[in-house]
């Protein structure tokens, strides 16, 4: 290969983008068809792809979505999985992992969330899995956070070499939630209980307001950085499912 056709761009499929609704389509899953997203209309959910079966770092993935999945579903949010491998083999993969993989503490591990037959790459195509430069044949390790309306709201996309921060995943759940329900923003490294974001001033007499008038609760650091107290319990409460909802 010449330096010429190695830097040539390789063709790159579109992407779903924050704020778009999530591509339709119909599956075949290890938990049956899937109408997506309409089956999954008033809910959150993490969509997320992986590159192969029978690997190791998306085995220690699933065992660890598998185990937080009760706790995501405390904050009304699915889980939904793909990669291009077939059914038979998906299926054969996570009867492995319930029966013989052991990962921290985690061991017996039985996972109920669909996992996408995706053989014909259509769906991972669709949402911009499949990154050439990386592997032209494995969907890398994409997560879509797709909120109740079925807008897209979060998209990370890491290599296939790098497993997942579930901490993470959930702490996007969180805030989110909290953003919607609060109408706040959240800053860097947020998590419930610390101080949000209240929406910048828009005009120039807010914002000189906003200097003026001290607000109980809002701390300014200046016009544009306004922060308020949002009890833990409170966000909690906001965005938990209630129980026997
Ligand atoms: C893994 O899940 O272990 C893996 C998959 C594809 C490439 C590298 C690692």
């Amino acid at each position: 290969m010449t330096v010429t056709e190695s830097l040539a761009p390789v063709p790159v499929a579109g992407m779903p983008r924050i704020g778009d609704p999530a591509p339709a389509f119909t599956a075949v899953t290890t938990q049956g068809e899937i109408n997506f997203p309409a089956d999954y209309a008033g809910k959150w959910v993490i969509f997320f792809s992986h590159p192969a079966d029978f690997t190791p770092v998306c085995t220690s993935e699933f065992m660890t979505f598998a185990s937080m999945q009760k706790e995501f579903a405390s904050y009304n949010t699915e889980l939904v999985g793909l990669s291009v491998d077939g059914l038979y083999s998906h299926i054969a993969w996570l009867r492995t992992i319930k029966d013989k993989i052991a990962f921290r503490d985690m061991h017996d591990v039985e996972v109920t969330f669909p996992l996408i037959d995706d053989v014909s790459m259509a769906i991972a195509q669709k949402y911009g899995m499949i990154m050439p430069g990386e592997d032209t044949t494995k969907a890398v390790r994409a997560v879509f956070v797709i909120d109740p309306k079925g807008l897209i709201r979060t998209v990370i996309y890491y290599p296939q070499s790098l497993g997942r921060n579930f901490d993470e995943l959930l702490r996007i759940i969180k805030a989110l939630q909290t953003a919607d329900h609060f109408h706040v923003a959240t800053p860097a490294d947020w998590r419930p209980g610390e101080p949000v974001i209240v929406p910048p001033a828009g005009s120039c007499g807010t914002a000189k307001q906003r200097m003026e008038d001290h607000v109980e609760g809002v701390q300014c650091e200046d016009w544009f950085f306004c922060t308020k107290q949002i009890p833990a319990d409170e966000v909690e409460s906001a965005i938990r499912v209630k129980d026997g909802a």
